[in-house]
């Protein structure tokens, strides 16, 4: 028994923030956000967005393409790093929004492999017999945890969601996914104030995503290299097997780097980046649904999804779509 992708979907809010506005917001330039992270433009969400209101979107998309309604979802998991409240959690208030009622509905706080980590948990409840709709979501608002006075971090993120459904099957789906977090690493990537660790001084700076980039960039580069050989190792495939690797867009160099490790051309590499930013744990599903949508991504093909973010934690998910 496999768990299968039978819909996807995803959201953006209308809001678009190109490189040429934060010109005038930070001491930057177009050219240097280009050259060094690909990025070229961002959405943010409006005032009365939220991460659960874009999530809801996007699960609207990924139910409608799956052919199956809000009523029959089962189990429905959200990975985010900005939830909207401290409680009731970001499922619940999709769950809610969508008019499910009874089944289990949470959040997975994973940084940016928030995705591929619910993708994981999610097929373990559907292979076990346990779900028969499971609704898997990536989503964030990034821009309400960034410092839009520093340069070296205001650049990189925007807002978005992406969302799956899982079905059993009994033909190859998520083939399989590894799974990784390595806590000496917090102080590279984090945002300092919590519920049960109080702010302290300026609030807007305590709440806002801090980065040491360069340090972050090298270790992004050397795990994601080793979690794709890994993910090919455990399969026993080449690389040449591969159809599409579909990346976490933080940045289109650490995209490159894992592309070459992988030994595959940029033309079988699903970059969004250009136009959303980094997402944080919403980028692999808006990816996913962008190519699915456009026709790349085909059934039967076969994916490497990846991904890395703030603690460290990472991991990858093989897929047959
Ligand atoms: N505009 C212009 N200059 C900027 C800038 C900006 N927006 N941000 C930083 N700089 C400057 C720095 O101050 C530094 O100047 P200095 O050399 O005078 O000190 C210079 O540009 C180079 O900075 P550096 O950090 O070495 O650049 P980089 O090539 O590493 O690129 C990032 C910076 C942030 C794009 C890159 O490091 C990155 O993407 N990091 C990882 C992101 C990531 O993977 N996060 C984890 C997953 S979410």
């Amino acid at each position: 028994m496999y768990s299968r992708i039978a819909g996807t979907g995803h959201y953006v809010p209308e809001r678009i923030l190109t490189n040429a506005e934060l010109e005038k917001i930070v001491d930057t330039t177009d050219e240097w956000i280009r050259s060094r992270s690909g990025i070229e433009q961002r959405h943010i969400a409006a005032d009365d967005q939220t991460t659960a209101s874009l999530a809801i979107e996007a699960a609207k998309r990924a139910i409608e393409a799956a052919g199956i309604t809000p009523g029959d979802i089962d189990f429905l998991v959200v990975g985010t790093t900005t939830p909207d409240l401290v409680f009731p959690n970001v499922g619940t208030i999709v769950q809610e929004a969508l008019g499910i009622h009874g089944c289990a509905a949470f959040s997975v706080e994973a940084a940016c492999s928030g995705f591929i980590y619910a993708l994981s948990i999610a097929d373990k409840f559907v292979t076990s017999g346990e779900s028969k709709n499971a609704l898997v979501i990536g989503a964030e608002t990034l821009s309400r945890i960034t410092d839009w006075t520093d340069r070296s971090t205001c650049v990189l993120f925007g807002d978005g969601a992406g969302a799956v459904v899982l079905q059993p099957s009994t033909e190859q789906g998520i083939i399989s996914t590894h799974l990784h977090a390595d806590g000496q690493y917090k102080d590279l990537l984090y945002a300092p104030a919590g519920v049960s660790k109080r702010p302290q001084g300026d609030l807007n700076k305590e709440f806002a995503i801090h980065m040491q980039g360069n340090e972050a960039f090298k270790l992004a580069v050397k795990t994601l290299g080793a979690v794709v050989k890994e993910t090919l190792e455990a399969n026993s495939l080449d690389h040449d097997a591969l159809d599409w690797l579909v990346p976490h867009q933080a940045n289109k160099r650490i995209i490159e780097a894992t592309a070459k490790r992988l030994g595959m051309p940029m033309e079988k590499v699903i970059l969004t980046v250009a136009k959303y930013g980094n997402t944080s744990a919403a980028s692999v599903p808006m990816a996913l649904d962008v190519a699915v949508r456009d026709g790349r991504i085909k059934r039967g093909d076969l994916l490497l999804a990846e991904a890395f973010g703030g603690g460290f934690t990472w991991g990858s998910a093989l897929i047959r779509f």
